[in-house]
């Protein structure tokens, strides 16, 4: 049985800007390329559940534009289930401007757009779209607020959330307790709690304030699970990096497929690297995202 995962994030139209190396300031540099291609890391994180036959449901919000539209598209191609997708007039689409390296490497900056008017209100009135469902999705680059709301929503429900905090630098204690799951990489949650020097110490600080389980996302150096029981390291799948753009946000969607079919951490986990070393070795992140067939392609090393 598929239990049903519902996401609510953001849904951006990404300007991909091909560079050599990162421009420093001041510089100059030309672009070879620039490509738009659908991305946010809501809509990232349900296009992969989706195209891993996952039963996703998106809430969200576009601008009434064309980009609004194409990313509605790539989310319904990807099986996504969309009833949650609301239309603002006023405001155009979240945009992110995307500069990516030889290296594979990215910056983005998010112009969040409509994402900026998900509100809580919306949430409310559309808490229906939780029902039935056994986890929650939630990246933050939506209002605080959305965040709080939706938090607050699965937690009455007994849905279990799994949180990647970008572009936060604060979260409040009283919406840690009782996380299922936090998935920060490395400057993430450097951010979020300055001063701790281990991974380790990072983790505990979350674990202590109520959150179940730290999964810290570490690149090509693989991931960390911290929880009451364990620290345990799992390596990185071995691909060779073309865009590491949106590489998480892979790992998530298909880390939440994997439990949601009833897997433990453990498999979940390695699933889930063998689904972002996919993506890295093409360009976008939606584009990018693999299906069952070519992950199953590495089931000897998944199902190790
Ligand atoms: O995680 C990658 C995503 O972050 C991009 O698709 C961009 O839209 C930003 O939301």
């Amino acid at each position: 049985a598929r239990q049903k995962i519902v996401v609510v994030g953001s849904m951006n139209m990404d300007v991909m800007i091909r560079v050599p190396d990162f421009p420093r300031p001041g510089e100059t540099v030309l672009s070879p390329s620039v490509n738009l291609v659908p991305g946010g890391k809501g809509a990232n994180q349900a296009a992969g559940v989706g195209k891993l036959g996952g039963n996703v449901w998106m809430i969200g919000k576009i601008g009434n534009d064309r980009e609004g539209k194409l990313l509605y598209q790539s989310l319904y191609d990807n099986n996504v289930n969309m009833d949650g997708v609301t239309i603002d007039d006023a405001r155009a689409t979240g945009k992110a401007y995307i500069t990516v390296t030889g290296a594979g490497e990215s910056t983005i900056v998010v112009y969040p757009g409509a994402n900026g008017k998900l509100s809580a209100v919306y949430l409310r009135q559309n808490v229906n779209l939780f029902d039935h469902a056994k986890y929650c999705l939630l990246p933050t680059e939506n209002p605080p607020e959305v965040i709080d709301c939706a938090i607050r929503i699965a937690r009455n429900r007994g849905v279990r959330v799994i949180m990647k905090p970008a572009a936060v630098d604060r979260l409040d204690s009283q919406l840690l307790s009782g996380l299922f799951l936090l998935v920060p990489n490395e400057k993430e949650i450097g951010l979020l709690c300055p001063g701790l020097d281990t991974i380790e110490e990072k983790a505990k600080h979350f674990l202590k304030r109520g959150v179940e389980n730290v999964i810290i996302t570490l690149g090509e150096r693989g991931c960390v699970l911290c929880n009451q029981q364990e620290t345990t390291h799992f390596k990185a799948a071995n691909f060779h990096p073309v865009d590491t753009t949106g590489a998480a946000d892979c790992f998530i969607g298909a880390l939440a497929v994997s439990l949601s079919e009833g897997n433990g951490l453990h498999a979940a986990i390695r699933f889930a690297t063998f689904a972002a070393g996919i993506s890295i070795t093409r360009e976008g992140v939606q584009p990018a995202l693999p299906d069952r067939a070519a992950l199953s392609v590495y089931a000897d090393e998944i199902y190790e």
